[in-house]
């Protein structure tokens, strides 16, 4: 059977999705916090656990019978977060060898550092290594940048016409539906093992372009304009945002400026046979809806 952690949220949802048009529904479980929002994956004839990281006893049950796990990484609030979210993973991962997987895979992401100056890379980083000194057979996917991200830090600009934020560099922006529809390959037919080559978009575009490609999809004009680090901070603080939020943010910037999420890889497209949704496709999308 295949355990799908995190099936309640947008990333896992769909990777269950996709498994659906690829295996039977009776050989695919879902490992979730709340199994009521998962009733109607239920009703399809998947199998519906509570399972969550901090409770290892649930997981057990969760993952009772799998003989492949994906992880789908649980994130962090911040900084300070980083040592519980990996011990969160640790249980994931112990649970998933306790349980006799033949493969367990895991959501990273492109960049994954132990020194990148955006957390979530270090979170990741440490799950890799456990991963690694787990003995079991596993795969990470080097997921790109979402494309929901950069839509959720345009959003106000999109209201005002102004793209407000420090200096940022290139990001390979990706959609939700192409990572998961390259897991479920990935899964269903026991690809790529190891750490995956970056599964991106196909171009890699900084806030100046997406203010280019926002006004034109708009047919207005999203002006950028690049404030200093210091004065974005005190942006974000004098509107009550919480120091770990603003760390965080500013961290993303500051590891975009060195390029960590700027190269563009052809894996993705040739995990789903087809070109990856662009930015420009996905904001499309999202202001039709
Ligand atoms: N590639 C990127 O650009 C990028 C950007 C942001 C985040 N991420 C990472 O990718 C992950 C999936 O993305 P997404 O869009 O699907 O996020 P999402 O919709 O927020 O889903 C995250 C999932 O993690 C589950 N989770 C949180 N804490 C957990 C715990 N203690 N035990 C078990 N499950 C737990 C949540 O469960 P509930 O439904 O019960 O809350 C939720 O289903 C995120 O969690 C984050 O680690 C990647």
């Amino acid at each position: 059977m295949i355990i799908v952690t995190g099936a309640n949220g947008k990333l896992g949802r769909a990777v269950v999705e996709q498994l659906l048009k690829r295996v039977p529904a009776e050989q695919i479980g879902v490992s979730v916090r709340d199994p009521n929002p998962a009733r109607e994956l239920r009703e399809r004839g998947v199998r519906v656990r509570r399972g969550d990281f901090d409770d290892a006893e649930s997981l057990r049950h969760a993952f009772e019978g799998a003989s492949q796990v994906l992880i789908v990484s649980s994130g962090i609030m911040g900084e300070a977060d980083i040592p519980h979210g990996i011990q969160r993973h640790r249980t994931a991962i112990d649970t998933a060898k306790k349980a006799g997987v033949s493969q367990v895979l895991y959501t990273s992401h492109m960049g994954a550092s132990p020194t990148s100056r955006f957390a979530p890379m270090i979170h990741h980083a440490a799950t890799e290594k456990l991963l690694e000194a787990s003995g079991m057979a596993f795969t990470s996917l080097r997921n790109g940048y979402y494309t929901a991200s950069a839509l959720m830090m345009i959003g106000e600009a999109l209201k005002t016409g102004e793209l407000i934020a420090p200096e940022d560099g290139p990001v390979a922006w990706t959609a939700h539906i192409d990572l998961a529809e390259a897991a479920a390959a990935i899964i269903s037919e026991r690809q790529l093992h190891g750490t995956t080559p970056n599964l991106t978009g196909s171009e890699a575009i900084d806030m100046e372009g997406i203010a280019a490609i926002a006004s034109e999809v708009l047919g207005r004009t999203i002006r950028r304009i690049v404030v200093s680090d210091e004065e974005f901070r005190d942006r974000m603080m004098s509107r009550g945002v919480p120091e770990a939020s603003i760390n965080m943010r500013m961290g993303m910037f500051l590891a975009s400026r060195q390029g960590d999420f700027a190269q563009v890889d052809p894996a993705l497209a040739h995990l789903i046979g087809r070109p990856p949704k662009s930015f420009r496709e996905v904001l499309r999308e999202s202001i039709s809806h």
